[in-house]
């Protein structure tokens, strides 16, 4: 079983309200080195794959505001090499955008962060979907839906070429001879493309991994494409279908579907007893203002709806913005009206809340993971993360190590060997 842990450099990242549910030890707002090192700390003490810092870069509307609504969000590729500072050897990844990010700016810094971490970084490959995003860059609207992926594929094609522009062993730093690299083991690449142009070499040399673990999300139909002709690893939304469907596309590209691990989200609340469990989880979803969670709803599927009725059938939403969690709320069978869709999204944007002992969640994991395949779980804390992961590390880590469901050291030296093995 693979396990991730989601954070986002923010208060609160998918359940509403976290921020304020805490035993009252870092604050988020005048502790922020400390709160990021003691999360990344308690991650690698769990033997977790990887700290995952998704990320966004608009929002700043009222309620956002108010709650802090996955806003203010600052920048995690500035935290991530302090972190990395102190971890040996947990993974990071981090969200970077194919529309806002220049390419070789992205494959320089990921290919120096790489550097920094030791071979322990991966990129989660976003197209971005927000209108305030776009203004914030300065464009008048986003791309289409579609298009966005069109024009990432070629931003993909790109990257790769500046990856693999130094030859392996291009740079032999030959102190005798005063050489430092073969000239003729370093391409231009000259690339020409519809959206991008680029002439290369990358000025970076090879990286630790050569290139970050590439991750994605793509839940539409041209998302999982992209995601089986570039992922290495997935954060599945939907069910079995969707596992066997990214398995059938990347055969059909020509890849192995073992090569694709597929990590699902998901909330366990854990504690000694079932009633102590049971009663943080209330209390998480008590705090929850129903306002916060349409707030949610609404960035995620760029949409204002603050001006729908909440008895109105979440059926009559479309979104050109994050279609895969609308579809799997709409494929549930259960004909969600907006206001229960909303509060759901509230505490943790659809995903299950396992509630139990240790042992109790353990099975639960397991058995998701039988009846929908694929190979572990991306943990987003329903409160305080601090407090949330070292719960998880003192009582589920040990139960799920002791099941032989799960590493008790890490094995391989980068993020990559992690996942995939080599
Ligand atoms: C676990 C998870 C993390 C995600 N993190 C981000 C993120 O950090 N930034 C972002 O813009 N989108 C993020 N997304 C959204 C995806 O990039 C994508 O837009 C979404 O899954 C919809 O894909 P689709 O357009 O193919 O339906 C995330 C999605 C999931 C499931």
């Amino acid at each position: 079983m693979h396990l991730t842990g989601f954070v986002i450099y923010c208060p609160a990242p998918h359940t509403m309200m976290s921020w304020i549910y805490r035993r009252d030890k870092i604050r988020w707002y005048w502790h922020q080195n400390d709160y990021w090192r003691s999360i990344a700390q308690t991650l690698e003490r769990g033997k977790f794959d990887m700290m995952f810092f998704a990320d966004g870069w608009g929002g700043g509307n009222e309620a956002s505001v108010r709650y802090a609504i996955q806003f203010p969000n600052h920048d995690p590729l500035l935290l991530i090499p302090y972190l990395a500072g102190f971890t040996r050897e947990l993974g990071f990844a981090v969200t970077m955008s194919t529309t806002f990010y220049p390419p070789f700016m992205l494959a320089r810094k990921l290919s120096t962060l790489d550097h920094i971490t030791n071979g322990r970084i991966g990129w989660n490959i976003v197209t971005s979907f927000g209108q305030s995003e776009a203004r914030n860059f300065g464009l008048d609207a986003m791309a289409p839906h579609d298009e966005r992926y069109d024009r990432a594929d070629e931003y993909m094609e790109l990257c790769y070429q500046l990856w693999d522009s130094w030859e392996p062993d291009a740079v032999s730093m030959d102190m005798e001879n005063g050489v430092f690299a073969d000239p003729k083991k370093v391409h231009r690449i000259n690339f020409r493309g519809k959206w991008f142009n680029c002439q290369g070499p990358l000025d970076v040399i090879p990286s630790p991994q050569g290139r970050p673990l590439l991750i994605q999300a793509g839940a539409s139909e041209r998302g999982r494409e992209f995601a089986a002709r570039h992922a290495e690893c997935v954060f599945g939304a939907g069910g079995r279908w969707y596992a066997d469907d990214l398995a059938e596309r990347a055969r059909r590209l020509g890849r192995d579907p073992s090569r694709i691990k597929i990590i699902w989200g998901a909330q366990p609340i854990v504690a000694e007893s079932e009633a102590e469990a049971q009663a943080i989880e209330r209390a998480v979803l008590e705090r929850i203002p129903p306002e916060a969670g349409l707030s949610l709803m609404s960035s995620h599927f760029d949409i204002d709806l603050s001006k729908y009725e909440m008895d109105m059938p979440l059926e009559r939403i479309e979104t050109a913005a994050v279609q895969g969690i609308l579809e799997a709320f709409k494929k549930s069978g259960r004909n969600y009206t907006l206001g229960e869709a909303a509060r759901i999204y509230g505490r943790g944007i659809g995903m299950p809340h396992m509630v139990g002992t240790p042992r109790q969640v353990a099975d639960q994991m397991e058995a998701m993971l039988d009846r929908l395949g694929g190979d572990g779980f991306q943990i987003s804390p329903p409160y305080y993360a601090p407090d949330y992961y070292e719960d998880l590390v003192r009582l589920l880590i040990p139960e799920l190590q002791r099941r032989g469901v799960f590493r008790k050291e890490y094995e391989g030296d980068t993020l990559r060997s992690y996942l995939l093995g080599s």
